[in-house]
């Protein structure tokens, strides 16, 4: 699918089908995250693959009782071994800059492969952590549920015009 397209594809998908992701899409997919850029290339970022059913049914509470959560048969658990009070020069957090690109990696490389997703930035690290044996210094930046969308998944994009997010040369919006 060309670049565009696979952006244009792309809705939070909120309602999965009960049918595994191919082992061959999700290395796949996890190969688009790896490939993300990151400041000084530090590649701070890791991700846990959850297919076990009960894990995934735990996340559901995790999520704040997200049920589609639980539902999709994998939740990539994003995190990352960066230090959470380190800033760039910009004063930006680095780690989160180079979480929400790899993040969206997945994301788009999941669209490119007949599949959908949700980010999932409504949960309890502390809990997620539990489940899943992550350690304190390790942060749990987002969860992302991927799968073959149901029917009933719809998407409800609505997105400002282009002249209000642009201005050229200089601040005009
Ligand atoms: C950082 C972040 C956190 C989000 N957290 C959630 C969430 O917890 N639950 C949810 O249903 N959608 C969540 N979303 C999805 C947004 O609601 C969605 O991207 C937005 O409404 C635009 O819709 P679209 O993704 O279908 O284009 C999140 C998106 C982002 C980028």
């Amino acid at each position: 699918m060309d670049f565009y397209d696979v952006v244009k594809t792309r809705f939070s998908v909120r309602a999965y089908e009960d049918r595994p992701v191919e082992r061959e899409k999700l290395d796949r997919i996890l190969e688009a995250a790896r490939l993300a850029p990151s400041a000084k290339n530090l590649q701070e970022c890791c991700y846990v693959v959850v297919t076990d059913r009960e894990k995934r049914e735990q996340l559901i509470s995790a999520a704040a009782g997200q049920r589609f959560v639980g539902q999709a048969p994998v939740v990539i658990v994003c995190c990352s071994t960066g230090d959470k009070d380190s800033l760039m020069r910009c004063g930006h957090s680095r780690y989160t800059i180079d979480s929400g690109i790899a993040i969206e990696h997945l994301a788009l490389a999941a669209a490119a492969e007949g599949l959908g997703s949700c980010w999932i930035g409504s949960f309890y690290p502390d809990q997620v952590r539990e489940i899943l044996n992550i350690p304190e210094d390790i942060e749990v930046v987002e969860l992302l549920p991927i799968g073959y969308p149901s029917p009933e998944a719809q998407s409800v994009r609505g997105r400002k015009d282009i002249e209000e997010i642009v201005c050229y040369d200089t601040w005009s919006l």
